[in-house]
C-alpha cells in the first residue's frame, strides 16, 4: 500500500467537503488561533459539534482571548459553561488559561510536550492544538479517528487493546505537512461518512484504500470486546 496517498486522497477531498467550523481558519489558511482550537477542543470533549457551537460563539464574544479568559471571575465561566456538563472541564479551562497568562505571557507553547504542561491538557488534546493551530506533525486520535483507522488497516483486535495498534498506523499515515488539516479531515470522515453505523463507503475518498471494504462487514471496525 502507499501510505502517502491515503493522506493526498483526503486532503484532497477536505479541500472540496471541510466542515465550515467556528474554531476552523479559514480555507488556505494554514494555522487557527490557538486559543479557539484549544478552546474548541475542550468543549468538543464528549461534545458533539452541534452542541458545542453556540456555547463555543458565547466564550469568543464575551472572552475573545487567553487573558481575557483567565481574568474572568470563575462563577462567571462556570455560568457560561452551565448546559455543556462535565464541569471539571470548565474548572481545568480556567486553570489552563491562567497558567498561559500567568507562565507563558499570555502565549501557548507550540509543541506537544508544551501544551502537555498545562494544566487539564491531555495527550489528545495537545496532539490536537499542536497540529491545528501550529501545523505541527502529530498524530490526533480521537474515537472518530480510531474508528476510520480500524476500517483503513482492518483492525481486527478489539478494542480496547488494539489501541496502540491503530496509534502506530494513524502515524504511519499521518503527513509532514498538513497536519491540522489532515487531522480535521479524519474526524470530518469519521463524523460524516466513516459512521459507527451504515457507513457511506460508496462516496468514501478512501474507498480504494480501504482494507475493511473488502471484508464481509466493513461497520464491524473496530471490533469491540466482548462483554
Ligand atoms: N472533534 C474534536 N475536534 C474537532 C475538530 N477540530 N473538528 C471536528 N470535530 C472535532
Amino acid at each position: 500500500r502507499n501510505l502517502m496517498k491515503i493522506a493526498a486522497d483526503l486532503l484532497a477531498h477536505y479541500d472540496v467537503h471541510a466542515r465550515r467550523l467556528p474554531w476552523r481558519a479559514p480555507p488556505g489558511v494554514n494555522a487557527a488561533d490557538p486559543y479557539r482550537v484549544w478552546l474548541s477542543e475542550v468543549m468538543l470533549q464528549q461534545t458533539t459539534v452541534a452542541a458545542v457551537g453556540p456555547y463555543f460563539a458565547k466564550f469568543t464574544e464575551r472572552w475573545p482571548t487567553v487573558e481575557a479568559l483567565a481574568a474572568a471571575e470563575d462563577a462567571d465561566v462556570m455560568a457560561a459553561w452551565a448546559g455543556l456538563g462535565y464541569y471539571a472541564r470548565a474548572r481545568n479551562l480556567l486553570a489552563c488559561a491562567r497558567a498561559v497568562a500567568n507562565d507563558h505571557g499570555g502565549v501557548f507553547p507550540d509543541t506537544e510536550g508544551g501544551l502537555r504542561s498545562l494544566p487539564g491538557v491531555g495527550a489528545y488534546t495537545a496532539a490536537a492544538v499542536a497540529a491545528i493551530a501550529f501545523g505541527r506533525r502529530a498524530v490526533v486520535v480521537d474515537a472518530n479517528v480510531e474508528r476510520v483507522v480500524a476500517r483503513l488497516f482492518a483492525i481486527d483486535t478489539p478494542l480496547p487493546a488494539a489501541r496502540p495498534a491503530i496509534r502506530v498506523a494513524a502515524n504511519g499515515i499521518t503527513p509532514d505537512a498538513r497536519a491540522g488539516d489532515f487531522a480535521q479531515a479524519m474526524m470530518d470522515l469519521g463524523a460524516t461518512i466513516c459512521t459507527p453505523r451504515n457507513p457511506a463507503c460508496g462516496i468514501c475518498p478512501l474507498r480504494s484504500d480501504c482494507a475493511a471494504l473488502l471484508t464481509a462487514d466493513p461497520a464491524a471496525f473496530p471490533v469491540k470486546a466482548a462483554k
